[in-house]
């Protein structure tokens, strides 16, 4: 993952969230009895936040790459305790970075002396700063007005700080724009910023910006974004957003108002904008209303970038009526509260949904319970990394590019056969739907010898095919 944004409840008392590791992943289970211990269940309020945090902290941080950045929203409630949290799991030497960004412009003394008027953003990477310098850049500010094949760039002045007495060096050649007879003097008061060296340098790279006339401007260095690494120039203090427009922004999208507080989308479109690659991927594990989505397909519109986007959600009505929906809209066009149609964005996804509890045992061995349209389910994606829309109620789960995918297993060939039909065997195979093609079989062996090659079979063998 090159990002992972996440706005966890920020627990102030009234937002009811749930400590419920539904996610019984044999992973967390024992993260939770080694790390939490038996004390997670007895604690206060922020211990058992904190509890909740922990192991989805280091749940993320196997998910980010080397080169990863992990911002996490939150207020002063639990600023300090999660900050520490964060130099534990990622390291102090990663953090990157606080933001402080500006909620709101009118007052809210009602329960504190002072208005609480921000919230933060904690910016950490996820190995040593070197490799991660540059990753935070305000791209916005990186044009290609005449098509320079190194890409995107920014301009800074060549005009220099010194007057001829103090630096005689930057003041002792002219610039000539190449096949012009454009000639710019040095500034009396402030010469150039570099010597005739280093001019020399500049034009044979091809590395100045010439403005078409030498009255009103004058010639500037280029800085491309690709070699932007040594500079972090986006500023830590954002006051262009504010979270009622989050509300507001949801308002026209959906019909009725679902959710008290997301975030407003142009603040999630800066962080993808300085910090997800233009064919990055973005993680949001608590997505709530989906805006980390929603602003990944605007920035995607507005910058031609091909960032994608994995969104989790815990609670099932706001996945499905909420999450989902508003992302459907943002994608296909919806009509606003003026009943105006706002076009598409375009983009595309899928919705899957977690299963109460892993497929497999500790062991790696599928669970006695879990039915046949689950391990289908499994089995469809894994084999087509798409959602499976099939009714599973045949062995032949569906044909997907030229391929037919078959599972046998807890008896969907009614029992009839050896081990409840869950082994390929000859009479088995005879009695399953037949397709030309190359058939996938998923099942526990394969006992039908050198005519599995001749039938066009790739043979898989459950569980062990199957990636955990
Ligand atoms: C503050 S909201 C996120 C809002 C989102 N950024 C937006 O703009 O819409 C937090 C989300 O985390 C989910 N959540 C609550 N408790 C959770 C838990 N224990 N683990 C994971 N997610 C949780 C909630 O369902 C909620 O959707």
């Amino acid at each position: 993952m090159d990002c992972i944004y996440i706005d966890p409840p920020y627990n102030t008392g009234n937002e009811g969230w749930i400590y419920n590791d539904n996610v019984k992943s044999p992973e967390i289970t024992k993260w939770l009895g080694e790390v939490v211990g038996k004390e997670g269940e007895t604690l206060d309020r922020h211990d058992r936040w904190l509890c909740m945090m922990y192991p989805r902290l280091l749940l993320l941080k196997k998910f980010l790459s080397d080169t990863g950045v992990i911002l996490i929203s939150l207020d002063d409630i639990e600023a300090g305790h999660l900050r520490i949290l964060l130099d534990e799991i990622f390291g102090f030497k990663n953090r990157l970075a606080t933001i402080v960004w500006n909620t709101r412009n009118t007052d809210n003394r009602i329960k504190t002396m002072l208005s609480p008027d921000h919230e933060y953003i904690f910016v950490y990477g996820n190995s040593d700063r070197s490799k991660i310098q540059g990753r935070i850049i305000d791209r916005s500010d990186f044009k290609n007005p005449d098509n320079d094949f190194r890409g995107p760039y920014v301009t800074d002045p060549l005009k220099g700080k010194a007057t001829k007495t103090e630096r005689p060096n930057l003041h002792s050649y002219s610039m000539k724009k190449p096949n012009s007879d454009l000639i710019w003097e040095p500034d009396p008061a402030k010469g150039w910023i570099t010597d005739e060296e280093g001019y020399e340098k500049l034009l044979s790279e091809d590395r100045i910006w010439w403005p078409s006339n030498n009255v009103t401007g004058w010639p500037r260095k280029k800085r491309f974004l690709f070699e932007a690494q040594e500079r972090m120039p986006a500023s830590s203090f954002w006051k262009d957003f504010k979270s009622q427009s989050g509300a507001r922004e949801l308002d026209e999208i959906l019909d009725e108002r679902v959710f008290a507080f997301p975030k407003p989308v142009g603040l999630i479109q800066q962080i993808i904008n300085y910090c997800v690659p233009k064919d990055g991927l973005i993680l949001d594990s608590f997505a709530g209303t989906g805006t980390t989505a929603h602003a990944v397909l605007k920035q995607n519109s507005e910058d031609g970038g091909n960032r994608k986007f994995i969104l989790v959600e815990m609670d099932k009505e706001i996945s499905t009526k909420v999450t989902s929906e508003r992302i459907r809209r943002v994608c296909s066009g919806y009509k606003n509260s003026k009943n105006e149609f706002i076009e598409g964005l375009s983009g595309d996804f899928q919705v899957f949904k977690l299963s109460q509890e892993p497929l497999f045992n500790a062991s790696g061995h599928i669970r006695n319970d879990v039915s046949f349209s689950q391990l289908a389910e499994f089995v469809w994606f894994s084999e087509t990394g798409t959602g499976y829309l099939g009714k599973a109620d045949s062995p032949l789960l569906g044909i997907y590019e030229g391929r037919a995918i078959y599972l046998l297993y807890n008896g969907i060939l009614k029992d009839l056969t050896e081990q409840g039909g869950n082994i390929l065997t000859k009479q088995v195979f005879d009695i399953l739907p037949k397709f030309e093609g190359v058939k996938v079989i998923y099942a526990a062996a394969n006992r039908l010898g050198g005519k599995a090659k001749r039938e066009n079979i790739v043979f898989k063998q459950t569980p062990y095919a199957l990636e955990v």
